[in-house]
C-alpha cells in the first residue's frame, strides 16, 4: 500500500533535453501540478543580479538569501508565475544572463539548502510532475516514477537555435553549442546535488525523437510505472 497522500513525478536532465515542455503537457494529460524547479533558482539568480551580487560569489549570495522571499502560482493556463518579494518576475527569469547565474548559484550549497523544503512541500501538497536536476536523487529520492530525460549536446543546441530563430532572435548555433556543453559540465561537475541519473531512474534520450514521440516514450514509461501503484 502507498501512504502518500500524493503522487509525484520526478524528470531530471541537463538544459535543452526538452524536460518542462514535456513535463507541462504531461501534467495536463494526467492532471499534475508542473513544478519548474529551474525557475526557482532563476529567481534567486535574478535577486543577486539586480542587487550587484555575482551570482557565482557563494558567501554573498548566501548573505541575500534572508531577504529574499520566493513564491510562485499557477496561473488559468496552468503556467507557473514567479514571484521574488511578491513582483512577478516570470518573464524577468528567462533572460540569458538569468540562465548562467542560476546554474552558478544552484552550485552554492546554500541556496540548495535554502530552496530544498519549498519543492518538498509542493509534493506532499500536490501530485507533482516535477523537473530539474536532482529531484529524483536529493528533493524526491521516493518519487513514485523517476526519468533521466537526455538528448545529444549537438541536439540540444539546435533546439535551442531553432527556437530563437522561431522568437525572431539572432543566434550563433556554435556558440549556443558551447553554451550548452558550459552548463552541462557546471551542472554536473558541481560537488552539492550534482546532475546524475537516479539508480531507480528510467533513462530516455530524445535525440532521434520529436515532441510528439517523446511525449509517448514519456507517457508510456509513466503508464507502466504508476500501473500497479493505486493511489489508495
Ligand atoms: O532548468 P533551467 O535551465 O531553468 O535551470 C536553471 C539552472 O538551475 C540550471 O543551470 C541548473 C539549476 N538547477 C539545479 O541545479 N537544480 C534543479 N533542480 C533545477 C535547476
Amino acid at each position: 500500500m502507498d501512504l502518500k497522500e500524493h503522487r509525484s513525478i520526478a524528470i531530471d536532465g541537463p538544459s535543452g533535453a526538452g524536460k518542462s515542455t514535456l513535463a507541462k503537457r504531461l501534467a495536463k494529460e494526467l492532471g499534475y501540478h508542473y513544478v519548474d524547479t529551474g525557475a526557482i533558482y532563476r529567481t534567486v539568480a535574478l535577486a543577486a543580479l539586480r542587487t550587484g551580487v555575482d551570482p557565482a560569489d557563494s558567501n554573498g549570495v548566501a548573505a541575500l538569501l534572508p531577504g529574499v522571499n520566493v513564491t510562485m502560482d499557477y496561473d488559468g493556463d496552468g503556467l507557473q508565475h514567479m514571484y521574488l518579494n511578491g513582483e512577478d518576475v516570470t518573464a524577468a527569469i528567462r533572460q540569458n544572463e538569468v540562465s548562467a547565474g542560476a546554474s552558478k548559484a544552484a552550485a552554492i550549497p546554500a541556496v540548495r539548502d535554502f530552496l530544498l523544503e519549498t519543492q518538498r512541500g509542493l509534493a506532499r501538497n500536490f501530485d507533482v510532475i516535477m523537473d530539474g536536476r536532482d529531484i529524483g536523487t536529493v528533493v524526491l529520492p521516493d518519487a513514485d516514477v523517476k526519468i533521466f530525460l537526455t538528448a545529444s549536446p549537438e541536439a540540444r543546441a539546435e533546439r535551442r537555435w531553432r527556437e530563437l530563430l522561431e522568437r525572431g532572435q539572432q543566434a550563433d548555433k556554435v556558440q549556443i553549442l558551447q553554451e550548452v556543453m558550459e552548463r552541462d559540465a557546471r551542472d554536473s561537475g558541481r560537488a552539492t546535488a550534482p546532475l546524475r541519473q537516479a539508480e531507480d531512474a528510467v533513462l530516455a534520450d530524445t535525440t532521434e525523437l520529436d515532441f510528439e514521440g517523446s511525449f509517448r516514450l514519456l507517457l508510456g514509461i509513466i503508464q507502466e510505472r504508476l500501473g500497479g501503484t493505486p493511489n489508495e
